[in-house]
C-alpha cells in the first residue's frame, strides 16, 4: 500500500553542537521522521554515535525517530536503542546471519522493524524479509558516510521492491538513503521510494536546514507519483 511521502533528514550531518536546534528546524520546516546513523568503525569504516545521540534526538522532539544501525550483530543492542527512544530500528542484511531474530527482538519492543540492503546486496535478501518487515532500505550509497554520490541503478532496484510491496499488498515502507538531493529525490519518489532519507542536502544547505526541507520537500510535490 502506497503511504504519503515522509523525510528523514540524517543527523549525521548536523552540527551537533547545536542538535536540538536543528532538529527543531527541520521538524518544524516539515520534515516528519528523524534519521538517525548509528556506526561502528566495523560493519562500516566509520565510526559515529550510539544510544546517548539517539536519546538527545527523542527529547528534542516528537517526531518519528528512525535509527539505522550500521553495526555487526545488532541483535545485541535493541534493547538500548529502545530504551533510547528510537520509534524503529533498521538492521543490514549484510551485518549479521541472525537478521530475522533481530528484527523479532525490534518487534518484541513493540517497534518498527527495518532491513536494510547495501548496493550490490542482491535484493532476495529483502524480498525473503518483505512480509515481516515495516521498512525495507535500499541504499544508495555504499554505507558509512554522507554527502556521496547517488548510485544511478537504485532506481531500478527501488522499482523492484516497490512491485513487491504492491502486488502482495503490504505497509512496509520503501526507504531510499544516499545522495538525495533535489534532484535525486524525485527520481526515487518516482521509482516507489515513500521514506526519503537525506543529510547533507538538509543540513548543508545553503540558507540553513530548514531551507534545505523546504527544497526537498518541493523538489518531491512535482514528482510524477503521488505523495
Ligand atoms: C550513509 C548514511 C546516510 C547518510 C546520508 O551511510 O546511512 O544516512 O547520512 O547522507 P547524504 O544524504 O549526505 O548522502
Ligand atoms: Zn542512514
Amino acid at each position: 500500500m502506497r503511504q504519503s511521502l515522509a523525510l528523514a533528514p540524517s543527523v549525521l550531518s548536523a552540527d551537533l553542537g547545536h542538535l536540538a536546534e536543528q532538529v527543531a528546524a527541520v521538524v518544524d520546516a516539515g520534515a516528519a521522521w528523524l534519521h538517525v546513523d548509528v556506526m561502528d568503525g566495523h560493519f562500516v569504516p566509520n565510526l559515529t554515535f550510539g544510544a546517548p545521540v539517539v536519546r538527545a534526538v527523542r527529547a528534542a522532539s516528537s517526531a518519528y525517530v528512525d535509527v539505522h544501525l550500521m553495526i555487526e550483530a545488532p541483535e545485541r543492542w535493541i534493547d538500548a536503542y529502545a530504551d533510547a527512544g528510537a520509534d524503529g530500528i533498521t538492521v543490514h542484511a549484510e551485518a549479521t546471519p541472525h537478521a530475522h531474530r533481530a528484527l523479532r527482538a525490534i518487534r518484541e519492543r513493540g517497534l518498527k522493524a527495518g532491513l536494510a540492503v547495501n548496493p550490490f546486496t542482491p535484493l532476495s535478501a529483502l524480498e525473503v524479509a518483505l512480509d515481516e518487515l515495516d521498512l525495507a532500505l535500499v541504499m544508495s550509497v555504499d554505507p558509512g558516510f554522507g554527502g556521496q554520490p547517488y548510485i544511478a541503478r537504485s532506481d531500478e532496484r527501488l522499482r523492484t521492491v516497490r512491485g513487491w510491496i504492491d502486488e502482495r499488498g503490504l505497509e512496509c515502507r520503501l526507504q531510499v538513503d544516499g545522495g538525495i538531493d533535489a534532484l535525486t529525490a524525485p527520481r526515487a519518489a518516482s521509482a516507489g521510494a515513500d521514506v526519503l532519507v537525506a543529510g547533507t542536502a538538509v543540513f548543508a544547505a545553503p540558507g540553513g536546514p530548514a531551507a534545505g526541507v523546504a527544497r526537498l520537500l518541493q523538489s518531491v510535490s512535482a514528482s510524477t507519483r503521488p505523495i
